[in-house]
């Protein structure tokens, strides 16, 4: 099994060390960083926007994984793919018309992602599965960071990858909430090649070394 790809969240990091904070993520195994934009309308919270992405744009040297939790995303793809973002996700509840949305972020130069709430059933994708790049799959209600995981999670993934295999689709799976080395290896086990992590990461004694321990979760458990 291959090694899946770590993003730690940042919204879980310390915003008065963030250049610490970046440059620990900057020397440490993640392959991307989460990006979470929270507009206090899609969801009951607001986190950060612009200003924030562009310092760590210039600071951070890994891909950008931006998650928009925000109303009407299509105002801002273009922004937000000037301003650095590798990977958009906008989530499936927000796009009345999302094969559009999903084209125009590819036509940005970035991978289109859609995100689903605990609640939206895979089956709504069947008929944008070729302008999709990344499914995340939310494994809590999206919002806040540090909330408990969802079990269901590891069944709708699983569902999620025989779907993609019966429809030949290669989109990677993606997983974000409540992420941690006690269900890592089940949520990749069922099919997930992403882990985003906010809380498991940040809030350990060793950022870095959670970091390598969730990129070597595929492997079994030695203890
Ligand atoms: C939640 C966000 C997550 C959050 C995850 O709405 O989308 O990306 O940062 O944080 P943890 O890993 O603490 O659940
Ligand atoms: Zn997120």
């Amino acid at each position: 099994m291959i090694k899946p790809l770590i993003a730690p969240s940042l919204l879980a990091a310390d915003f008065a060390n963030l250049q610490r904070d970046l440059d620990l993520i900057n020397r440490s195994e993640a392959d991307y960083l989460h990006f979470d934009v929270m507009d206090g309308v899609f969801v009951p919270n607001i986190s950060f926007g612009f200003p924030l992405l562009k310092a760590v744009h210039e600071h951070c040297q890994k891909p950008l994984d931006v998650h928009l939790m925000i109303t009407d995303p299509d105002r801002y793809l273009e922004a937000f793919a000037e301003g650095g973002a590798s990977i958009i996700h906008v989530h499936y509840e927000a796009c009345p018309h999302l094969h559009r949305t999903l084209s125009r972020i590819r036509e940005l130069g970035c991978q289109a992602g859609v995100a689903l709430n605990p609640h939206t059933p895979v089956a709504g994708l069947i008929d944008v599965l070729e302008q999709i790049d990344v499914i995340l799959i939310m494994s809590v209600n999206p919002g806040f960071g540090g909330q408990a995981f969802i079990p269901h999670t590891i069944q709708k993934i699983a569902g999620l990858k025989q779907f993609l295999l019966a429809n030949q689709c290669s989109a990677l799976i993606e997983v974000d909430g409540g992420v941690s080395l006690s269900n890592a290896q089940s949520l990749l086990n069922a099919g997930a090649d992403m882990l985003v992590a906010g809380s498991s990461v940040f809030n350990a004694p060793d950022p870095s070394v959670a970091i390598t321990q969730l990129k070597n979760s595929h492997l079994p458990s030695l203890a």
